[in-house]
């Protein structure tokens, strides 16, 4: 039996494949590498000595995912692929409504074809919106999202939802993740953005390697303990392990399970930045900007759920998210652009 990864060659999606490996479960993958390259899988098989089945296929394309689930007995899916850049989402709505949404609908119509009811969704805490209190529990209001990325997410969780209730076979883990940043321990896979990143700890670690020239900050009047935003940045190995606590409830479970993947702990963009500092050894030039429209002042998990219900916890510290990710980037300053 195996476990079948949309978007394994992407960021989260190779570090999950690099877990299940180890854990000996049998892996395919379908990309369409529409974000990713396929050496992120090469990198993952000389870590693993194990080689997932890959499939150059997009979700969105039934028959092709038909054949994946005829040449495998696929027990269960984690479903990473989707478009993710916030930003992106606004300017190109229906792509991401056609990828995310549309695409996860044809994913589950294959799914019930085979009589494969289990499935592992990547959502995000942007279905959180603007939070009334922090730390964030799985029960608070979600869909005052602001941005076509984040409806996208929420439409998926109500989908998924509605899925279940009219047929009790299906089995859903929704895991909402924070900010999730570093890189696997080898420094040979990790996050690769294409152009300029959107995000704070590439950001960082472009600057860090002279490819930037100086970090931005957005905004530092916020009613934070330095005024600069707060977040709860996960180390994507510990949000890699929280995929493999998940699957292992679906064999004595049922129905839709909603789960934060935090730490619990905020950090400040400043905090990430001088921990980044002593990681690289070095100063990293920064100007205080503007606040980013559309950002909130701060947004940290209560995880407890999660370390109650699936026995799993993030263990990785903030010195240990940018000691891996200054490796990674360090190492391959070109990312996968060998
Ligand atoms: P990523 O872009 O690195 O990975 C997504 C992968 O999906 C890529 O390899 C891409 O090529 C593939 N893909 C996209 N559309 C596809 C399609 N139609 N068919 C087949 N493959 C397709 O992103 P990531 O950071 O690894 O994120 C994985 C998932 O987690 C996404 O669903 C994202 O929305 C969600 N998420 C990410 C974050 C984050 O900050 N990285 C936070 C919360 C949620
Ligand atoms: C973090 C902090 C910025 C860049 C986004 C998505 C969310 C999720 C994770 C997918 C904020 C500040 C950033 C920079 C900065 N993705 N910042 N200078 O906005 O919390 O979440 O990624 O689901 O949906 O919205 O992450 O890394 O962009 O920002 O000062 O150049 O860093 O203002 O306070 P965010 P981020």
């Amino acid at each position: 039996m195996s476990i079948l990864i949309t978007g394994g060659a992407g960021y989260i999606g190779s570090h999950t494949c690099l877990e299940l490996l180890n854990a000996d479960y049998d892996v395919v993958v379908v990309d369409n590498l529409c974000n990713s390259h396929e050496i992120s899988l090469h990198r993952v098989e000389s870590l693993t000595g194990k080689r997932p089945a890959f499939y150059p296929v997009d979700i969105r394309n039934k028959d092709a995912l038909r054949k994946v689930f005829t040449e495998h007995s696929i027990e269960a899916v984690i479903h990473f692929a989707g478009l993710k850049a916030v930003g992106e989402s606004t300017q190109i709505p229906l792509a991401y409504f056609d990828n995310n949404v549309s695409g996860t609908v044809k994913l589950l119509e294959v799914m019930e074809e085979f009589d494969v009811r289990h499935l592992v969704f990547s959502s995000s805490a942007t279905v959180y919106g603007d939070p009334h209190e922090v730390p964030i529990k799985e029960d608070f209001p979600v869909g005052q999202v602001t941005n076509p990325y984040g409806r996208s997410k929420f439409m998926v969780e109500e989908i998924l939802q509605d899925t279940a209730t009219s047929d009790q076979r299906w089995n859903f883990s929704i895991l909402r993740y924070f900010n999730p940043v570093g890189a696997h321990e080898s420094g040979m896979i990790g996050e690769d953005p294409s152009g300029i990143p959107n995000n704070l700890m590439p950001y960082i670690a472009q600057v860090a390697v002279g490819k930037l020239e100086q970090l931005n900050v957005f905004g530092n009047d916020y009613p934070t303990h330095d005024g600069s935003g707060v977040r709860d940045y996960i180390h994507v190995v510990d949000l890699a392990l929280g995929h493999l606590a998940a699957l292992k409830t679906h064999w004595i479970d049922h129905g839709v399970h909603i789960y934060n993947l935090g730490t619990g702990k905020g950090s400040s963009v400043l905090d990430m930045l001088h921990a980044f500092e002593k990681a690289c050894d070095k100063q990293l030039p920064y100007q205080i900007q503007p606040r980013r429209p559309g950002d909130i002042a701060q947004c940290y998990a209560d995880p407890a759920y999660a370390e109650e219900r699936l026995g799993w916890k993030a263990t990785r510290t903030v010195e240990d998210m940018t000691r891996d990710t200054w490796r990674w980037q360090s190492e391959n300053p070109n990312g996968f652009n060998e």
